[in-house]
């Protein structure tokens, strides 16, 4: 090859080059970082001093209450859900969906920097070399809410723990619990967060007398160590709904409804007519019910049924949410019942014939319905509700 035939070609590629780069500068992706709390996971943190390891597990042979207390929540489920599981794995899920689930960075197998074009599906990400799967499968865990800056925090500083301990209580407060039960946003356009369980606390009544954290986490005088002397301590089931995620296991619920119902005669003549009300208030919750995942609902069934068990009158209603989902996210109707607010229900039957009845009026409290369980695959070993209020009686007709 001729030299000038070797400079042309050298020329060529190399414009060629210059202008593949200037084709790459002009189509990059932009990485913007992230800014919204559950985009991020809680940096990582190193074992406190004087401790072993950042598990459950760990914390839980010297804190043996705490450990059994926490181990029947449902925050101890929060990675290892089957609803959970099964949403996570579609491809509509974003990778910000476990930021609340298992919150700590050593629990997250990838460590995310940012976005690319702001594009939540785009994270850019790479390897955690400190990822531990078996802190993975705790879920919400002791360290999620008590480890911060490679130190215990706990609400008095206490100098007998053999860990390195720092006082906040303020950190330990109400804002931690809403820092993941109130997130409102619009994250695609058919997925939104909408749990506001924080602002339904913050319009209503027991704003200013009870916080998340005293009624749910009730306040005991125990030893939180076996041998250290009783202190204030609190309980650590996180009781809410009730409804348990295994079929059989005992999960400890909080009682948010009150029940009044009319008072029912056990014979009636020929003609007359039964009136009978049930009434729902929600008297002892301190945010709407249900509230959190807009899944959630109640169900209201009133029955009156003959000696052969045949339905001859019934009233079915439904307390909760209803979204359309598809093209976009939009909520179509609320009927949630706000703190102290009481709503009736009413079975009225004009008796036309003497035979003996039964009435039966049951509430019952659901997760999700069946639709969304079959859809997700939800075996019968994952319960969907729990009955709240159940209640027979026997009328003659005459
Ligand atoms: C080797 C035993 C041991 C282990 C393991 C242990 N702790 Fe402690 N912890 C203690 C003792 C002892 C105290 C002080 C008891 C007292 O003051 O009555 C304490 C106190 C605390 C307090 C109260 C601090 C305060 O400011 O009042 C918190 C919170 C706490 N531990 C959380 C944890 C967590 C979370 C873990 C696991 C990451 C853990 N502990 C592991 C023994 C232990
Ligand atoms: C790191 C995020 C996070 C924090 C912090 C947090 N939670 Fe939760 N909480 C969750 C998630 C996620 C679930 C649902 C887990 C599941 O159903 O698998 C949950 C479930 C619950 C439930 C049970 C709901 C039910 O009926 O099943 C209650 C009650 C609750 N949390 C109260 C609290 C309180 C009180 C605090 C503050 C002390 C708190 N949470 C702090 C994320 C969090
Ligand atoms: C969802 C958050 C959360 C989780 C998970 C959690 N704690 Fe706590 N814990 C708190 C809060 C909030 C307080 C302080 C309550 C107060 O003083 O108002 C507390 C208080 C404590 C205390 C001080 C004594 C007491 O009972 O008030 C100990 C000890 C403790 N936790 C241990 C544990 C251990 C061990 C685990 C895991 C088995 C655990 N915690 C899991 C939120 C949490
Ligand atoms: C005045 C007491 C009170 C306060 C304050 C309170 N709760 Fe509740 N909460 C309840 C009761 C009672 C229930 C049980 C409702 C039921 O299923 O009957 C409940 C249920 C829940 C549930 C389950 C949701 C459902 O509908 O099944 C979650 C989650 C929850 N609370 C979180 C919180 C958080 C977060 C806060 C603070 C912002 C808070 N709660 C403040 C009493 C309270
Ligand atoms: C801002 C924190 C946060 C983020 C982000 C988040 N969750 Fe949750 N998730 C929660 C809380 C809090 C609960 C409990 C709510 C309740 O029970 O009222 C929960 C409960 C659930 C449940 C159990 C529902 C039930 O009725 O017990 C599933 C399933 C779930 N989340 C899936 C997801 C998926 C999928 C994503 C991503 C699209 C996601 N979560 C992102 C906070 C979060």
């Amino acid at each position: 090859m001729s030299s000038k035939k070797l400079f042309y070609l050298s020329l060529a590629v190399f414009v060629g080059i210059v202008a593949y780069q200037v084709y790459l500068k002009a189509t990059e992706k932009k990485v913007v970082p992230l800014t919204k709390s559950w985009e991020k996971a809680v940096p990582h943190q190193q074992v406190p001093k004087g401790l072993a390891s950042l598990s459950a597990k760990q914390c839980g042979a010297c804190h043996q209450a705490h450990y059994e207390e926490w181990q029947h929540s449902t925050h101890s489920h929060a990675w290892t859900d089957k609803q959970f599981q099964a949403e996570l794995k579609k491809e509509s899920s974003p990778y910000l969906c476990i930021n609340c689930h298992i919150p700590l960075q050593n629990q997250q197998e990838y460590v995310v920097s940012g976005l690319l074009d702001g594009d939540i599906y785009q994270p850019v990400k790479q390897k955690n070399p400190h990822f531990d799967r078996e802190l993975q499968q705790e879920g919400i865990n002791c360290a999620s809410c008590h480890v911060r800056d490679n130190v215990v925090i706990g609400t008095t500083g206490t100098a007998k723990a053999p860990h390195a301990t720092k006082k906040d209580p303020e950190f330990l407060s109400e804002k931690l619990c809403i820092s993941c039960h109130n997130a409102s946003a619009v994250v695609t356009p058919t997925l939104v967060c909408t749990f506001e369980t924080g602002d339904e606390w913050k319009k209503g009544p027991f704003y200013g007398q009870k916080t998340c954290i005293s009624c749910h986490m009730e306040p005991v005088e125990r030893e939180i160590v076996t041998g250290y002397g009783k202190r204030l301590s609190h309980l650590h089931y996180f009781a809410g709904s009730g409804i348990p995620k295994e079929k059989g296991a005992k999960t400890k619920g909080l009682k948010g409804l009150s029940f009044t119902t009319s008072k029912l005669a056990t014979t009636y003549k020929v003609g007359e007519e039964l009136d009978y009300r049930l009434t729902l208030k929600n008297e002892f919750a301190g945010h709407r019910l249900p509230t959190g995942d807009p899944e959630r609902y109640y169900s209201i069934l009133l029955e009156l049924v003959n000696a052969e068990n045949k339905v001859i009158a019934s009233k079915y209603d439904r307390i909760g949410e209803k979204w359309e989902w598809w093209p976009a996210a939009k909520k179509l109707s609320d009927n949630n019942l706000n703190p102290g607010e009481e709503r009736s229900f009413v079975l009225k039957q004009t008796l036309k014939s003497s035979q003996s009845l039964t009435l039966r009026a049951k509430v019952t409290k659901h997760r999700l319905n069946q639709e969304s369980a079959t859809y997700n695959k939800l075996d019968s070993s994952y319960p969907l509700s729990i009955t709240v209020f159940e209640k027979e009686y026997k009328v003659l007709v005459k």
